[in-house]
């Protein structure tokens, strides 16, 4: 019996120091400790930004240089695309409903070094269409869990990722995407960077083995960072790619991979939309906030998805220099869609929906319709604007009433 007992207590000690403290997770309101929103619009020497030509040749880099240096760290630039390797491309996958286009695509001549798999589904063949608007995704678990289809080629990358298993989000409405007259383009984020949640940080694999140089910063190049950096390359792919139109693509994910999305958006305006689904902390959710998951539990359990110098802002948010509403700025003046759920609370939806507030003053003064209302909207109402907010019931996931919303912000901007 006391033998059981000491067991016990020294299981809760271990855990207790891997955790550093005991901890709970904030969902109170009236809990919220006292902040203020640094302004978008003030600039770092203390002047109010007034033109839209301030905004675009001042103020703007200054925030995207904070959030490279205090959140995600360095964005390395294009690296080319050494070769594109065909795989298959069928003309009757989903029973008919779509092509298929499945390439590799490597940056090192040799084809050693990263090796990105990307599958494409285009619309049915017809006279009228040759180059389709697109939504580029990466998925969490290989391309081939995202449909039960069987053309789709197993994933060979990672060991640790179960081929076959449904991807988080579900599987992919790919019909009607397809059917409303859209490409999807998707690839699988570990192929970027492997998500190393369990074995910690390491940041030479992946694309960071190809800039040695970010590794050991306090501005590292992190795992966010190299899967924004990833959607940006499917980009470059894309430009080259006779089917999909690279000035109509909505950079769009899900969860870490709504924080990717946004940073993507942020980092490279040629994304013409984006769409962050559920995303949270360190995504569209204010930091200041401290409700759900917080910046020190974030760093915490993903050491290895924000810069070293993040860390510093673990309990200590006020002093950050920039929120999350500045992220949503950055995207300014092109359409935004930010997505929250009832019950997922670890992603504060009404932060989510105070970024999109805070971001706001940006969009007007670039002359957009900004966002539609400051109050937070009804369950499953939209607010329709360049600004886009919805809650919708349920929990943390992509849902028929997303994609319908989706498609429909999608249809208003590049249809
Ligand atoms: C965890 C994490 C979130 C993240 C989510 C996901 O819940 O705490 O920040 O968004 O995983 O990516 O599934």
């Amino acid at each position: 019996m006391r033998s059981i007992y000491c067991f016990i207590v020294i299981v809760a000690l271990v855990v207790c120091s891997v955790e550093g403290k005991a901890w709970q997770a904030n969902y109170d309101e009236a809990k919220i400790p006292k902040y203020t929103l640094p302004d978008p619009l003030v600039m770092a020497d203390g002047s109010k930004v007034v033109s839209p030509e301030q905004w675009r040749t001042k103020r703007r880099a200054e925030i995207l240089d904070l959030f490279k240096k205090h959140v995600y760290g360095a964005m390395p630039s294009a690296m080319s695309i050494a070769h594109v390797d065909r795989v298959s491309f069928i003309d009757n996958a989903l029973a008919g409903k779509a092509r298929l286009l499945q390439e590799s695509f490597y940056f090192k001549k040799d084809r050693s070094g990263p090796k990105i798999d990307v599958c494409v589904f285009l619309p049915p063949k017809t006279k009228k269409v040759k180059a389709y608007p697109a939504f580029l995704i990466l998925n969490f678990f290989g391309n081939r869990t995202i449909h039960t289809d069987e053309n789709i080629r197993m994933y060979t990358g990672h060991a640790r990722l179960k081929p076959g298993r449904a991807g988080r989000g579900g599987k992919w409405p790919i019909e009607d995407i397809v059917g409303r007259g859209y490409a999807l383009v998707t690839a699988c984020y570990n192929n970027f960077d492997i998500d190393h949640r369990v074995q910690g940080p390491k940041f030479d694999d992946g694309v960071h083995q190809l800039y040695p140089k970010y590794q050991g910063r306090s501005d590292n190049w992190a795992s966010i960072g190299a899967w924004a950096w990833g959607m940006s390359r499917i980009l470059d792919y894309l430009e080259k790619l006779e089917f999909v139109d690279a000035k109509r693509v909505v950079a769009m994910g899900h969860s870490r991979l709504g924080k990717t999305a946004l940073w993507a958006g942020a980092t490279d305006q040629r994304f013409a939309l984006v769409i962050s689904n559920n995303s949270g902390c360190g995504g569209a959710a204010l930091a200041r906030r401290r409700i759900g998951e917080s910046v020190w539990r974030i760093n915490t359990s993903f050491p290895h998805w924000f810069c070293a110098k993040h860390k510093e802002y673990n309990d200590n948010e006020n002093v950050m220099p920039v929120d999350q509403h500045m992220l949503i700025s950055l995207i300014a003046p092109r359409p935004v869609y930010v997505g929250s759920a009832t019950g997922d609370k670890w992603a504060d939806p009404r932060g989510e929906f105070l970024s999109c507030v805070g971001a706001d003053a940006v969009y007007k003064l670039l002359n957009t319709s900004g966002l539609a209302s400051h109050s937070l909207p009804a369950i499953e109402k939209p607010l329709v604007g360049t600004i886009n907010y919805h809650l919708r019931k349920g929990k943390h996931d992509v849902t028929k009433f997303d994609w319908t919303q989706y498609l429909d912000f999608a249809d208003r901007y590049i249809k």
